[in-house]
Protein backbone atom coordinates (compact mmCIF):
# COMPACT_ATOMS: atom_id res chain seq x y z
CA UNK A 1 0.00 0.00 0.00
CA UNK A 2 1.71 3.38 -0.81
CA UNK A 3 2.06 5.97 1.53
CA UNK A 4 -0.82 8.16 0.32
CA UNK A 5 -3.30 5.30 0.39
CA UNK A 6 -2.09 4.17 3.71
CA UNK A 7 -2.54 8.19 5.01
CA UNK A 8 -5.74 7.99 3.60
CA UNK A 9 -7.03 4.94 5.51
CA UNK A 10 -5.73 6.25 8.55
CA UNK A 11 -7.88 9.24 7.92
CA UNK A 12 -11.10 7.10 7.28
CA UNK A 13 -10.11 5.45 10.27
CA UNK A 14 -10.35 8.20 12.30
CA UNK A 15 -13.41 9.99 10.58
CA UNK A 16 -15.31 6.88 11.18
CA UNK A 17 -14.54 6.90 14.70
CA UNK A 18 -16.29 10.53 14.68
CA UNK A 19 -13.13 12.77 13.89
CA UNK A 20 -15.78 15.35 12.10
CA UNK A 21 -17.21 18.23 14.17
CA UNK A 22 -14.60 18.27 17.18
CA UNK A 23 -14.33 20.82 19.47
CA UNK A 24 -11.91 19.83 21.92
CA UNK A 25 -8.45 17.47 21.63
CA UNK A 26 -6.18 15.52 22.69
CA UNK A 27 -2.44 13.91 21.68
CA UNK A 28 -1.97 10.99 20.56
CA UNK A 29 0.71 8.91 20.68
CA UNK A 30 3.12 8.44 18.03
CA UNK A 31 2.48 5.28 16.70
CA UNK A 32 5.81 4.40 14.63
CA UNK A 33 9.31 5.17 14.03
CA UNK A 34 10.00 7.50 11.32
CA UNK A 35 12.90 5.90 8.85
CA UNK A 36 15.26 7.64 6.39
CA UNK A 37 14.50 6.87 3.06
CA UNK A 38 14.20 8.70 -0.62
CA UNK A 39 11.33 8.33 -2.83
CA UNK A 40 10.41 8.72 -6.30
CA UNK A 41 9.27 12.12 -7.44
CA UNK A 42 5.57 12.20 -8.72
CA UNK A 43 4.10 15.44 -10.74
CA UNK A 44 0.31 16.08 -9.52
CA UNK A 45 -1.04 19.88 -10.52
CA UNK A 46 -1.33 21.58 -7.93
CA UNK A 47 -2.48 25.63 -7.88
CA UNK A 48 0.28 28.16 -8.67
CA UNK A 49 0.23 31.66 -7.35
CA UNK A 50 2.70 32.78 -9.04
CA UNK A 51 5.25 31.91 -11.94
CA UNK A 52 8.38 30.32 -11.88
CA UNK A 53 10.19 32.84 -14.33
CA UNK A 54 13.97 33.53 -12.96
CA UNK A 55 14.45 37.06 -12.15
CA UNK A 56 17.64 38.63 -10.98
CA UNK A 57 17.92 38.65 -7.60
CA UNK A 58 20.32 40.34 -5.13
CA UNK A 59 23.22 38.02 -5.92
CA UNK A 60 25.81 37.46 -4.80
CA UNK A 61 24.85 37.80 -1.52
CA UNK A 62 27.50 38.75 1.24
CA UNK A 63 28.44 35.94 3.26
CA UNK A 64 26.23 35.96 6.34
CA UNK A 65 27.46 36.29 9.87
CA UNK A 66 25.30 33.85 11.82
CA UNK A 67 26.20 35.56 15.40
CA UNK A 68 23.27 36.28 17.18
CA UNK A 69 23.03 39.71 18.31
CA UNK A 70 19.71 41.22 19.75
CA UNK A 71 17.41 40.33 22.63
CA UNK A 72 13.63 39.87 22.21
CA UNK A 73 11.40 39.07 25.61
CA UNK A 74 8.82 36.35 25.15
CA UNK A 75 6.20 36.64 27.42
CA UNK A 76 5.93 33.24 28.94
CA UNK A 77 2.86 33.77 30.97
CA UNK A 78 1.25 35.07 27.97
CA UNK A 79 2.44 31.87 26.15
CA UNK A 80 1.22 29.61 28.63
CA UNK A 81 -2.01 31.09 28.83
CA UNK A 82 -2.76 30.57 25.28
CA UNK A 83 -2.07 26.89 25.89
CA UNK A 84 1.35 26.65 24.05
CA UNK A 85 4.91 25.54 25.35
CA UNK A 86 6.70 27.31 27.61
CA UNK A 87 9.66 26.45 29.55
CA UNK A 88 7.43 27.85 33.14
CA UNK A 89 5.12 25.04 32.44
CA UNK A 90 7.32 21.64 31.49
CA UNK A 91 4.18 19.04 33.04
CA UNK A 92 1.75 20.86 31.08
CA UNK A 93 -0.56 18.39 28.86
CA UNK A 94 0.53 20.36 25.24
CA UNK A 95 4.48 20.27 26.48
CA UNK A 96 3.59 16.35 27.08
CA UNK A 97 2.29 16.26 23.67
CA UNK A 98 4.99 17.83 21.75
CA UNK A 99 7.64 15.63 23.74
CA UNK A 100 6.00 13.06 21.83
CA UNK A 101 6.31 14.73 18.60
CA UNK A 102 9.54 16.35 18.70
CA UNK A 103 11.16 12.66 19.48
CA UNK A 104 11.35 11.24 15.88
CA UNK A 105 12.16 14.63 14.53
CA UNK A 106 15.65 14.74 16.73
CA UNK A 107 15.93 12.01 16.47
CA UNK A 108 16.38 11.96 12.63
CA UNK A 109 17.80 15.29 12.81
CA UNK A 110 21.01 13.46 14.77
CA UNK A 111 21.09 10.26 12.67
CA UNK A 112 24.49 9.06 11.93
CA UNK A 113 25.64 6.51 9.45
CA UNK A 114 23.57 5.03 7.58
CA UNK A 115 20.36 6.11 9.01
CA UNK A 116 21.66 10.01 8.19
CA UNK A 117 19.38 12.22 6.71
CA UNK A 118 20.51 14.97 4.33
CA UNK A 119 19.79 18.33 5.68
CA UNK A 120 17.97 16.30 8.95
CA UNK A 121 18.46 19.28 11.10
CA UNK A 122 16.46 21.56 8.82
CA UNK A 123 12.22 20.98 9.44
CA UNK A 124 9.52 22.45 7.93
CA UNK A 125 6.15 22.52 9.28
CA UNK A 126 3.59 22.68 6.62
CA UNK A 127 -0.30 22.06 5.68
CA UNK A 128 -2.31 20.82 2.67
CA UNK A 129 -4.46 24.46 3.38
CA UNK A 130 -4.69 27.26 5.92
CA UNK A 131 -5.43 27.24 9.40
CA UNK A 132 -4.91 23.78 10.17
CA UNK A 133 -2.09 24.69 12.56
CA UNK A 134 1.17 25.39 11.14
CA UNK A 135 1.73 28.10 12.60
CA UNK A 136 0.96 26.77 16.11
CA UNK A 137 2.85 23.36 16.07
CA UNK A 138 6.00 24.87 14.59
CA UNK A 139 6.45 27.36 17.75
CA UNK A 140 5.43 24.79 20.09
CA UNK A 141 7.80 22.63 18.39
CA UNK A 142 10.54 24.66 18.53
CA UNK A 143 10.17 25.81 22.05
CA UNK A 144 9.60 22.17 23.17
CA UNK A 145 13.15 21.54 21.21
CA UNK A 146 14.81 23.93 23.18
CA UNK A 147 13.76 22.95 26.11
CA UNK A 148 16.48 20.14 25.92
CA UNK A 149 19.62 19.97 26.99
CA UNK A 150 21.47 19.06 23.58
CA UNK A 151 19.94 21.45 21.03
CA UNK A 152 19.92 25.01 19.85
CA UNK A 153 16.52 25.78 18.09
CA UNK A 154 16.16 28.87 15.51
CA UNK A 155 12.34 29.04 14.62
CA UNK A 156 12.20 30.63 11.15
CA UNK A 157 9.27 32.04 9.81
CA UNK A 158 9.25 31.47 6.18
CA UNK A 159 5.74 32.00 5.76
CA UNK A 160 6.61 35.17 4.26
CA UNK A 161 3.87 36.64 2.71
CA UNK A 162 1.36 35.80 5.67
CA UNK A 163 3.62 35.84 8.32
CA UNK A 164 2.75 35.21 11.87
CA UNK A 165 5.40 33.73 14.60
CA UNK A 166 6.49 37.42 15.93
CA UNK A 167 2.33 38.67 16.60
CA UNK A 168 1.89 35.17 18.20
CA UNK A 169 4.15 35.59 20.66
CA UNK A 170 3.27 39.18 21.41
CA UNK A 171 6.36 40.57 19.45
CA UNK A 172 6.35 43.28 17.23
CA UNK A 173 7.12 43.11 13.64
CA UNK A 174 11.07 42.81 12.27
CA UNK A 175 13.55 42.51 9.53
CA UNK A 176 14.36 39.00 8.75
CA UNK A 177 14.61 36.26 5.49
CA UNK A 178 13.22 38.23 3.22
CA UNK A 179 15.73 41.00 3.99
CA UNK A 180 18.59 39.28 4.41
CA UNK A 181 17.75 37.19 0.29
CA UNK A 182 17.12 40.23 -1.07
CA UNK A 183 20.12 41.94 -0.24
CA UNK A 184 18.69 45.08 2.21
CA UNK A 185 20.18 43.14 5.43
CA UNK A 186 24.03 41.95 4.32
CA UNK A 187 24.53 40.72 7.87
CA UNK A 188 21.91 37.48 9.15
CA UNK A 189 23.49 38.23 12.90
CA UNK A 190 21.46 41.95 12.49
CA UNK A 191 18.12 39.99 12.25
CA UNK A 192 18.42 37.36 14.12
CA UNK A 193 16.97 37.64 17.67
CA UNK A 194 17.85 36.01 20.81
CA UNK A 195 14.96 35.18 23.23
CA UNK A 196 14.46 34.86 26.95
CA UNK A 197 13.89 31.01 26.22
CA UNK A 198 17.81 30.24 26.40
CA UNK A 199 18.01 28.57 23.77
CA UNK A 200 15.53 29.59 21.19
CA UNK A 201 16.27 32.33 18.61
CA UNK A 202 13.96 33.75 15.54
CA UNK A 203 14.72 34.84 12.41
CA UNK A 204 11.61 37.02 11.07
CA UNK A 205 10.09 36.41 7.87
CA UNK A 206 10.85 39.87 7.14
CA UNK A 207 9.74 42.42 4.51
CA UNK A 208 6.87 40.82 2.25
CA UNK A 209 8.61 40.33 -1.21
CA UNK A 210 6.85 39.68 -4.62
CA UNK A 211 9.40 37.30 -5.82
CA UNK A 212 9.61 35.30 -2.59
CA UNK A 213 9.30 32.27 -4.20
CA UNK A 214 12.15 33.01 -6.75
CA UNK A 215 14.13 34.37 -3.38
CA UNK A 216 13.16 31.28 -1.73
CA UNK A 217 14.56 29.20 -4.44
CA UNK A 218 17.66 31.12 -5.09
CA UNK A 219 21.29 30.05 -4.34
CA UNK A 220 21.61 32.63 -1.69
CA UNK A 221 19.08 30.79 0.11
CA UNK A 222 21.25 27.75 -0.14
CA UNK A 223 23.66 29.62 0.73
CA UNK A 224 22.59 30.55 4.00
CA UNK A 225 20.51 27.59 5.22
CA UNK A 226 23.94 25.86 4.44
CA UNK A 227 26.04 28.08 7.03
CA UNK A 228 23.13 27.54 9.35
CA UNK A 229 22.70 24.30 9.57
CA UNK A 230 26.62 23.47 8.71
CA UNK A 231 27.68 26.15 11.62
CA UNK A 232 26.20 25.15 14.90
CA UNK A 233 25.85 20.89 14.08
CA UNK A 234 23.52 21.05 17.14
CA UNK A 235 20.94 23.84 16.18
CA UNK A 236 17.75 22.45 14.91
CA UNK A 237 15.92 24.49 12.40
CA UNK A 238 12.24 25.10 12.29
CA UNK A 239 10.54 26.33 9.63
CA UNK A 240 6.71 27.80 10.08
CA UNK A 241 5.43 27.71 5.94
CA UNK A 242 3.23 28.82 3.69
CA UNK A 243 0.56 25.99 3.22
CA UNK A 244 1.21 23.54 0.26
CA UNK A 245 -1.47 23.65 -1.72
CA UNK A 246 -2.12 27.68 -1.98
CA UNK A 247 1.50 29.24 -2.94
CA UNK A 248 4.26 27.95 -4.54
CA UNK A 249 6.36 28.79 -1.73
CA UNK A 250 6.10 26.10 0.28
CA UNK A 251 6.92 23.78 -2.57
CA UNK A 252 9.95 25.24 -3.02
CA UNK A 253 10.92 25.68 0.88
CA UNK A 254 10.82 22.07 1.19
CA UNK A 255 13.40 21.09 -1.52
CA UNK A 256 15.72 22.34 0.99
CA UNK A 257 14.40 20.39 3.69
CA UNK A 258 15.64 17.12 5.61
CA UNK A 259 12.13 16.99 7.37
CA UNK A 260 8.95 17.89 6.49
CA UNK A 261 6.13 17.94 9.34
CA UNK A 262 2.37 17.98 7.43
CA UNK A 263 -0.08 19.09 9.94
CA UNK A 264 -3.51 17.50 9.08
CA UNK A 265 -6.53 19.32 10.25
CA UNK A 266 -8.74 16.41 11.98
CA UNK A 267 -11.99 16.40 9.86
CA UNK A 268 -11.55 18.91 8.25
CA UNK A 269 -8.82 18.30 5.63
CA UNK A 270 -10.53 15.94 2.92
CA UNK A 271 -8.44 13.04 1.98
CA UNK A 272 -7.72 14.13 -1.79
CA UNK A 273 -6.26 17.35 -0.20
CA UNK A 274 -4.31 15.42 1.90
CA UNK A 275 -3.42 12.79 -1.02
CA UNK A 276 -2.33 16.33 -3.33
CA UNK A 277 -0.28 18.00 -0.38
CA UNK A 278 1.60 14.63 -0.02
CA UNK A 279 2.51 14.53 -3.82
CA UNK A 280 3.72 17.92 -3.53
CA UNK A 281 7.04 17.05 -1.60
CA UNK A 282 7.62 13.30 -2.72
CA UNK A 283 11.35 13.70 -3.27
CA UNK A 284 11.67 14.97 0.70
CA UNK A 285 13.27 12.59 2.67
CA UNK A 286 11.02 12.65 5.29
CA UNK A 287 7.45 13.48 6.16
CA UNK A 288 6.01 12.90 8.59
CA UNK A 289 1.72 14.02 9.37
CA UNK A 290 0.74 15.39 12.62
CA UNK A 291 -2.88 14.85 13.24
CA UNK A 292 -3.79 18.36 14.62
CA UNK A 293 -6.96 18.89 16.46
CA UNK A 294 -7.86 15.71 17.32
CA UNK A 295 -8.54 13.55 20.53
CA UNK A 296 -9.34 10.61 21.65
CA UNK A 297 -11.95 10.12 24.69
CA UNK A 298 -12.23 7.24 26.94
CA UNK A 299 -15.24 6.08 24.80
CA UNK A 300 -12.92 6.44 21.75
CA UNK A 301 -14.80 9.00 20.28
CA UNK A 302 -12.70 11.77 18.92
CA UNK A 303 -12.85 15.66 20.47
CA UNK A 304 -10.79 19.01 20.35
CA UNK A 305 -7.13 19.59 19.51
CA UNK A 306 -4.04 17.28 20.24
CA UNK A 307 -1.33 15.51 17.48
CA UNK A 308 -0.77 11.89 16.26
CA UNK A 309 1.58 10.57 14.15
CA UNK A 310 0.33 9.25 11.51
CA UNK A 311 2.68 6.02 10.98
CA UNK A 312 1.38 5.80 7.30
CA UNK A 313 3.75 9.25 7.07
CA UNK A 314 6.68 7.46 7.37
CA UNK A 315 8.86 8.27 4.05
CA UNK A 316 8.60 4.86 1.97
CA UNK A 317 8.45 4.65 -2.11
CA UNK A 318 4.91 4.96 -3.00
N1 LIG B 1 -3.70 22.01 18.63
C1 LIG B 1 -4.21 23.22 18.79
N2 LIG B 1 -4.69 23.59 19.99
C2 LIG B 1 -5.24 24.81 20.17
N3 LIG B 1 -5.35 25.76 19.23
C3 LIG B 1 -4.88 25.45 18.00
C4 LIG B 1 -4.28 24.19 17.73
N4 LIG B 1 -3.90 24.19 16.43
C5 LIG B 1 -4.24 25.39 15.93
N5 LIG B 1 -4.83 26.14 16.87
C6 LIG B 1 -5.38 27.50 16.66
O1 LIG B 1 -6.00 27.51 15.38
C7 LIG B 1 -5.76 28.75 14.72
C8 LIG B 1 -5.03 28.49 13.38
O2 LIG B 1 -3.76 27.97 13.71
P1 LIG B 1 -2.44 28.49 12.99
O3 LIG B 1 -2.43 29.96 12.84
O4 LIG B 1 -1.31 27.84 13.70
O5 LIG B 1 -2.67 27.83 11.57
P2 LIG B 1 -1.77 28.00 10.27
O6 LIG B 1 -1.85 26.70 9.56
O7 LIG B 1 -0.44 28.50 10.64
O8 LIG B 1 -2.59 29.12 9.49
P3 LIG B 1 -2.08 29.95 8.21
O9 LIG B 1 -2.20 29.02 7.04
O10 LIG B 1 -3.06 31.09 8.16
O11 LIG B 1 -0.66 30.36 8.46
C9 LIG B 1 -4.95 29.60 15.67
O12 LIG B 1 -5.82 30.44 16.39
C10 LIG B 1 -4.30 28.58 16.59
O13 LIG B 1 -4.01 29.13 17.86
MG1 LIG C 1 0.66 30.14 9.99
Amino acid sequence: MSLIEKAVQRLDALKQAGADNIAEDKQRPPVADVPAAKPAAAEVPVRQRESSSSVPLADPMPTPNPAVSRQVDIDLVRLGAMGMVTPDLPRAAIAEEFRLIKRPLLSNATATGPTAIDNGSLIMVTSAMPGEGKSFTAINLAVSMAMELDYTVLLVDADVSRPSVLNRLGLPPERGLMDVLSGEVSNLGDVLLRTNIEKLSILPAGMPHPRATEMLASESMNRLLEQIANRYPDRIIVFDSPPLLVTTEARVLATHMGQVVIVVEAGNTTHGTVKQALATIENCPVKLMVLNKSREDAAGSYYGYGYGYGAEARSEAA
